[in-house]
């Protein structure tokens, strides 16, 4: 508690220095357990110079993500009024399906550092290394099943959206739900659903976004498909900034997919960079090429083949074919 105040502290004095007297009387400790929280600070990341007469500043902050950051001005009333933070997890996706199943609100939100089993879609490994965002959000939306899928149609609207705004960077989605820079991957979406008959209940949003990471870090076979925010900024991304954002355009969609389909169907396909060219469509089955020509009211793509017939296509991985 300590630790936190006399960090708040030193953040909002910004390159001004502190004295210990002054922070061991705003906390009301004294100036050796003033001294002992800023080693703590230190040994968490923080980079913090102490001059003798002056006191001490910050001048290098951890990049790491912390609750309070995260929670400080979101302002959302649902998506992430409820935050769980870890350091490491198997997937935050496994950790959120347990959470809501033990009955966990709706808008929580389960975030990891770092994933040591992240899932991808196609029962794929999502490789999950720290710097990057790993986050998945529990719903609990009263709807038919067959509207499940819009749901992660909605999350890479919000997601696209939000890298838009809080890194000003042209990201478009793939079909189904990847979003792309340039052309490369920098972010997935896997939905996991529970349902008896014809009622969810509950479905977890699960979003990993890559910000930070060397791409070297990746599988050679997958590196030449993926960029991440940084690499496209030319920058390294205040991800905490970026995650917030992400929690507020959720908010934002989810409560339009509430309303009806039409405005998030309306969005996608604003945002999309599918429709309108030749891609082959693989991963579930056999690969099939054609036209995009749309998607229908479900989010299935519409995929007019050669032979002239329209194929609804309601999984697999598309491949844009390059100068067709
Ligand atoms: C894809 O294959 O494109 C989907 C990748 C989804 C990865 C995210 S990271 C957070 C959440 N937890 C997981 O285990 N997977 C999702």
């Amino acid at each position: 508690m300590y630790k936190e105040k006399i960090l708040n502290l030193l953040r909002s004095s910004r390159t001004a220095f502190l004295s210990g007297e002054e922070l061991a009387r705003k906390c009301g400790i004294s100036r050796t357990m003033v001294w002992k929280h800023i080693k703590t600070l230190e040994r968490d990341g923080f980079v913090i110079e102490a001059v003798p007469s002056q006191g001490y500043r910050i001048t290098a902050v951890p990049d790491l993500l912390r609750q309070n950051d995260i929670s400080t001005g979101l302002k959302t009333k649902l998506i992430g009024k409820h935050l769980h933070l870890f350091t490491e997890t198997e997937s935050t996706n496994t950790l959120a399906m347990e959470m809501a199943s033990a009955g966990a609100l709706e808008g929580t939100v389960v975030i990891a550092e770092l994933q040591t089993q992240g899932k991808g879609r196609l029962g794929r490994k999502w490789v999950s290394p720290k710097g990057n965002l790993y986050l998945s959000v529990i719903l609990r939306p009263q709807i038919p099943m067959h509207r499940a899928p819009l749901v992660t149609l909605m999350g890479a609207v919000a997601t696209a959206s939000a890298i838009r705004t809080a890194c000003e960077l042209k990201a478009g989605i793939k079909w189904p739900n990847d979003i792309l820079i340039s052309g490369k991957k920098v972010c997935g979406l896997l939905s996991e659903m529970s349902a008896e008959q014809d009622r969810i209940r509950h479905l977890v949003l699960g979003i990993g976004v890559d910000v930070n990471m060397k791409l070297g870090e990746l599988p050679a076979d997958i590196r030449s498909l993926t960029t991440t925010l940084a690499k496209e900024a030319g920058a390294a991304i205040n991800r905490t900034a970026l995650l917030q954002q992400v929690l507020r355009d959720l908010e934002h969609w989810y409560r339009k997919f509430l309303e009806n389909d039409s405005d998030i169907l309306e969005e996608w396909k604003k945002l999309n960079e599918t429709v309108g060219k030749r891609v082959a469509v693989g991963g579930a089955g056999e690969a099939v090429e054609g036209l995009a020509q749309g998607i229908d009211h479900e989010g299935r793509l519409l995929l007019r083949l050669d032979n002239g017939t329209v194929r609804t296509v309601a999984a697999g991985d598309v491949t844009i074919m390059k100068g067709k």
